[in-house]
């Protein structure tokens, strides 16, 4: 693996003289350059400085007395070199401090004190993300996952499909647009920021922003987390697609969580998915309300994308399949066993059950997504084409 080149800025000496051991500790990067001083404009001697040592991170300490300083020189020094990452250092008991730094351009926000693995965590991603952008042309899939009923299991269904995709082919985003969210809980993650950060700042959203507003569960998997306040988030037709965009240029694979969410947004996010999974169960109320989602989506031209996937799956003797898909309108893509103790039992310790890996539940969700990826070199996005051109 190619080394890293760092400069360090920090004018604690103390505090520069660890982040240099640190970051040599790491063995993916190498200091190249420490300062003392923060640059304060692009003729400054110490820019220039910088800027000679051709970094691919700089690493800005923020004092937690002073931070304008630092995050005036963080904002020059990614005006300045737009292609090298900055990844600033500080506490995280300043939100405000966090939010201006990655506003002014920082990557990756770091707490203080920083360990060599977080910064070795760090480094990986940058390395991960900048292979990614080598791969060029190549547009993620969307799946969402919407309700026919409240509590049907949309967001089990997301969380388990996104970690299948994530273990099988990684570069996956988990999406909680959920009026409520719940996926973090589902995975025991306690994020920092939400979607309603990323649409609030979606007027400047670039890659390492998205990044900076995902959770990262253990498996890699990327999460944007739901709201925690029953206040909806309603963006723009506008926002929503910058988000997606954004997101289906960085993420292989998209996977939407729109549970019990029945409104213009669900409808976009229908209309930009590859396939939209809608979630039922085999009794009456729930597959007559599918039917209802399925011409809900239909009015905006989804139709042809809504698979009907049948959860708490039993054999009721004189109901076949095919009942429930005429019933529904709609193509069964998959069938999940009723498993009330491995599920509900998950969701309460928070590991998904796509944790247990030989489970008879988390194949089911393999295979799973494995239906859904099985024909991806050839597949024809015309619907996000479609979508882009508006
Ligand atoms: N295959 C299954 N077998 C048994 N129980 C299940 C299954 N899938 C989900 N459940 C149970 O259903 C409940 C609701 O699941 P989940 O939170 O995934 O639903 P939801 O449809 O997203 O709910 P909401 O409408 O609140 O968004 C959970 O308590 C879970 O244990
Ligand atoms: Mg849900």
């Amino acid at each position: 693996m190619p080394e890293l080149s760092v400069v360090i800025v920090a004018t604690d000496n103390e505090q520069r003289a660890v982040l240099q051991v640190l970051v040599d500790g790491t063995s993916v990067a190498r200091t190249v350059y420490t300062c003392a001083s923060f640059p304060v404009a692009a003729s400054d001697p110490v820019t220039r400085r910088v800027h000679a040592a051709k970094p691919d991170v700089t690493l800005v300490d923020i004092p937690a007395d002073n931070p304008p300083l630092a995050l005036r020189a963080i904002e020059l020094l990614h005006q300045e070199m737009p292609d090298a990452a900055i990844f600033a250092i500080g506490t995280l008991n300043q939100p405000q401090v966090i939010v201006n730094a990655m506003r002014a351009g920082a990557r990756e926000f770091i707490e203080r004190p920083i360990n060599t693995p977080d910064l070795l965590d760090a480094f990986v991603r940058l390395q991960a993300a900048q292979r990614r952008g080598r791969q060029e042309g190549t547009r993620g899939k969307v799946f969402s996952v919407i309700n026919a009923k409240g509590g049907n299991g949309a967001t089990t269904v997301a969380v388990n499909l996104a970690l299948a995709l994530q273990s099988a082919y990684g570069q996956t985003a988990l999406v909680d647009l959920a009026l409520l969210g719940h996926a973090a809980l589902h995975m025991n993650l306690k994020p920092v920021f939400n979607v309603a950060d990323a649409t609030r700042n979606l007027h400047r959203m670039d890659a390492s922003l998205l990044e900076s507003f995902m959770t990262r569960h253990s498996s890699g998997l990327q999460l944007l987390a739901g709201t925690n306040t029953p206040a909806a988030v309603d963006p723009s037709t506008a926002d929503f697609v910058k988000l997606f965009d954004m997101l289906v240029t960085h993420y292989r694979y998209v996977v939407v969580d729109v549970s019990s969410r029945f409104d213009a947004a669900s409808r976009l996010v229908a209309s930009l998915s590859e396939t939209v999974l809608l979630v039922a169960c085999s009794d009456v109320a729930s597959l007559w309300s599918a039917a209802r989602v399925q011409q809900y989506l239909g009015e905006t031209g989804s139709r042809d994308r809504v698979r009907l996937v049948l959860n708490r799956f039993r054999k009721v003797a004189g109901f076949s399949e095919a009942d429930a898909e005429t019933a529904v309108g709609a193509k069964l893509l998959w069938r999940i066993p009723n498993q009330y103790f491995a599920i509900s039992g998950a969701i309460d310790r928070g590991t998904p059950v796509m944790d247990q890996r030989n489970s008879e539940i988390a194949r089911c969700f393999a295979g799973l997504a494995q239906e859904l990826t099985q024909n991806d070199p050839d597949v024809k996005r015309a619907a996000w084409k479609l979508f882009k051109s508006v």
